[in-house]
């Protein structure tokens, strides 16, 4: 797809399919305001007709001329998650018309340079498709832009806009990278598969990428991912990256994601059900993945150092069995009552080491409990941690990308829940509060390095689709933590 920048008024464009987002209230703005001729004409007589309101996405189409017309509302309040949303819904219109240029037209105002980015994100973030397994669609080019072009009288078309588009390339790169991986089954994207994936990526990108497998595991003492890799015929894997920035670092900042790469529960095995999307397990480690691969294409200002502790949890011969104990690096006991709380179990050998190399701050990633889905819902991610700064900053960040994050406490008292009569602690509490129990135990591992732990089990896999992620991956959290790193 060409993505380009354009100073020009929308009744000054030539596309198959123009888009219009309008706010509320301040219908004949935007880029109505910008149209000319016929097709001003025809427009204003259909939202005169409908008397259309530019409520949240509410939409008007109307053929006139070469071009068809969507306006798209953007709601009272314009926000840059308005814009992405209103940029998907023109990937909609285009692939219901076959359209190969689309041109999105913002207008004469002075803050429409704001909304390129968000435009651009959500234009491509909702023309993602996984159909490498489609038999049908597979070679078929019936969808394609070709060319998209923002424009607007307000825009300016020079180096600035160039820099938005290459920014929004890096990260929706990364959001596909990470999309791609949730999405691929299960017994292809094994952990030595998300080994070849961080190589690649490092490769490319000149990044320090280490691995420990095997005998390593044991000497380093990773034994939570070699207790629930035990139960798999596919050997678990330990992988750290990092990217430094040319001249001094602004901040040291440690991502940490969980790559089970398929959660069967182990021997405390799911119900078939439960296990249908247990694919993606691994978005954490996707999303640190694609995290280290957009901040060296952006050459960011801090140094980013990405963990990802990846194993399989199968019932296999040999398979850790509730009841076992862990001895952890750091000299931690944890007793294993369910298998299936798994992802604490690895997570905590890479916060292990990512505590002891000694970064300004940690966050991991987890798709880690499905009470945190009862908690807040498909949509919305938990946050906790040790540090508010860090956490503020997080969810702000998160607003500003459209992906919202709930903090919950980590109170003291709830520690009791995790104490254990054999090991220092067990990896399952009484069944309530199972959220803020699983980040307890997290939290057992980061020593007093700034830490926010994200439960992202819902967000980051989408069973309908969302607005502008398909049914599946949805990538959550990567946008939030680049433009975070962004920050320093
Ligand atoms: N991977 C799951 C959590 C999960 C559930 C993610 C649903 C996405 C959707 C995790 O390993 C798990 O199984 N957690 C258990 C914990 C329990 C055994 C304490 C859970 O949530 O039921
Ligand atoms: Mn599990
Ligand atoms: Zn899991």
């Amino acid at each position: 797809m060409k993505i380009s920048v354009a100073r020009k008024k929308a009744g000054d464009i030539k596309a198959d399919l123009k888009v219009l987002p309008v706010a509320e209230g301040k219908e004949n703005g935007g880029g109505v305001a910008e149209l000319s001729g016929a097709e001003s004409t025809a427009v204003t007589r259909r939202m005169k007709a409908t008397e259309f309101k530019a409520k949240e996405a509410r939409t008007l189409s109307v053929q006139a001329g070469t071009s068809d017309v969507l306006l798209v509302g953007l709601g009272k309040e314009k926000s840059a998650e308005a814009y992405r949303r209103a940029a998907a819904k023109g990937v909609a219109a285009a692939r219901a018309i076959k359209a190969r240029s689309v041109a999105v037209c913002l207008g004469a105002g002075s803050s429409a340079h704001k909304y390129v980015d968000p435009v651009l994100e959500g234009f491509r973030l909702a023309s993602y498709r996984f159909d490498k397994y489609k038999s049908n669609e597979k070679n078929s080019k019936d969808f394609r832009v070709s060319s998209l072009v923002v424009a607007g009288s307000g825009l300016t078309a020079g180096s600035e806009a160039r820099q938005t588009i290459a920014r929004s390339d890096a990260v929706v790169d990364a959001v596909y990278l990470a999309r791609d991986l949730i999405n691929e089954m299960s017994s292809v994207k094994t952990p030595s598969y998300l080994v070849r994936t961080a190589r690649r990526i490092a490769k490319g990108a000149g990044l320090r990428c280490e691995v420990w497998q095997g005998k390593k595991l044991e000497t380093e003492k990773m034994n939570g991912i070699r207790a629930v890799s035990a139960g798999s015929a596919e050997p678990g894997a330990f992988i750290r990256m990092t990217y430094k920035p040319k001249g001094k670092a602004r901040a040291t900042i440690a991502v940490v994601g969980k790559g089970i790469t398929f959660d069967s529960g182990g021997l405390s095995l799911k119900p078939a059900k439960a296990m249908e999307w247990m694919k993606q397990d691994m978005s954490g480690a996707a999303a640190v993945l694609a995290v280290m691969k957009a901040v060296a294409a952006l050459k960011l200002r801090a140094e980013v150092r990405g963990y990802i502790a990846s194993a399989e949890n199968m019932p296999g011969q040999g398979a850790q069995k509730p009841g076992d104990v862990i001895a952890y690096r750091n000299g931690k006991t944890a007793e294993v009552l369910n298998t299936d709380a798994e992802g604490r179990l690895v997570l905590a050998d890479a916060l292990c080491v990512a505590s002891e190399d000694r970064p300004d701050c940690i966050i991991d990633l987890a798709t880690l409990t499905g009470a945190c889905m009862v908690a807040l819902g498909t949509r919305i991610a938990g946050v906790m941690g040790n540090d508010k700064k860090l956490i503020d900053s997080l969810i702000e960040h998160g607003e500003a990308n459209g992906e919202r994050l709930w903090q919950l406490p980590l109170p003291d008292d709830y520690k009791k829940d995790i104490e254990s009569s054999t090991a220092d602690i067990q990896n399952v509490g009484s069944g309530y509060g199972g959220t803020i129990t699983a980040a307890l135990f997290l939290e057992a591992f980061v020593g007093d390095t700034p830490w926010a732990h994200l439960d992202i089990a819902g967000p980051v896999f989408a069973e309908k689709p969302m607005p502008y992620a398909l049914r599946g991956g949805t990538g959550f959290g990567i946008r939030s933590l680049v433009s975070y790193i962004e920050s320093f």
